[in-house]
């Protein structure tokens, strides 16, 4: 029997299983078979480096401000299992043209970099549909936008939604992120209406998974990729999903 469909977004690579955000995690995603993998981008000391806090202690041996230290000290701390934080360089060379890779702006002007990266491996050859930019943060989307035009950005959203999803259609949004606590068939009705993906995050549950497929939505970011890919197929890596 034909499985239905659900987009399962790795969240931080493979959180579930290994450290959030490390190589080992985007490699534990790729070896699943995940197609679209997540990670979190800072820019420090000139460097774009994969990590979700603003502070040291939750994920590393280090303490303190993640941006008050020099890119070298960042390199020396352990992220879990012995990896190192990783560039956003080493990620797209693991992932290159196994998955989409969405890249999570977090921290200031992150924006700017990330762009002027991408640029250089559209240069290079890269497909475009290889990248879906994210970001909780507007301003740094615009400015996405206004760099790359034709990017995919994803609009994410903290908590309740406030009302429909027109603000990330006014944005030229692929798609809407919103959490699993707040999302609701409408707003996910909505979405569609206006050519939007909805792809919802914090589901790392099987109860979730289920909930959020009969809620209609297109994708899901799980730390524990195991749970959607057992019953869920998954499209082609570049445009089948992208198309809109
Ligand atoms: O992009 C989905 C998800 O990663 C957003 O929240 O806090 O895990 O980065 P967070
Ligand atoms: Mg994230």
């Amino acid at each position: 029997m034909k499985k239905p469909s659900l987009l399962c977004i790795g969240h931080r690579g493979a959180m579930g299983y290994a450290p959030e955000n490390t190589l080992l995690s985007v490699q534990k995603a790729l070896s699943l078979g995940v197609l679209c993998v997540e990670v979190d981008v800072y820019y420090v000391d000139k460097h774009l480096v994969i990590f979700h806090d603003d502070r040291l202690e939750r994920t590393t041996d280090g303490e303190g401000d993640l941006t008050a230290y020099s890119f070298e000290y960042l390199r020396t701390l352990d992220a879990g299992e012995g990896q190192k934080i990783p560039t956003l360089d080493e990620i797209c060379a693991l992932i290159k043209s196994k998955a989409c890779l969405n890249i999570e702006l977090k921290g200031d002007k992150t924006a700017e970099p990330v762009a002027e990266y991408i640029l250089e491996r559209l240069d290079e050859g890269w497909d475009i549909e290889s990248f879906l930019i994210s970001s909780f943060h507007k301003d740094k989307l615009i400015t996405i936008k206004r760099l790359i035009p034709n990017i995919k950005i994803g609009v994410l959203i903290n908590g309740k939604p406030r009302g429909d999803s027109k603000f990330a259609e006014d944005l030229g949004a692929f798609s809407v992120h919103p959490s699993s606590g707040f999302v609701t068939k409408a707003f996910i009705d909505d979405a569609h209406n206006r050519c939007m993906r909805v792809f919802v995050y914090g589901v790392d549950d099987a109860a979730a998974v289920t909930k959020m497929y009969r809620l209609g939505a297109d994708g899901v970011f799980t730390g524990f990729p195991k749970i959607v890919l057992a019953h869920y197929a998954q499209g082609e890596v570049n445009t089948r999903w992208c198309d809109r």
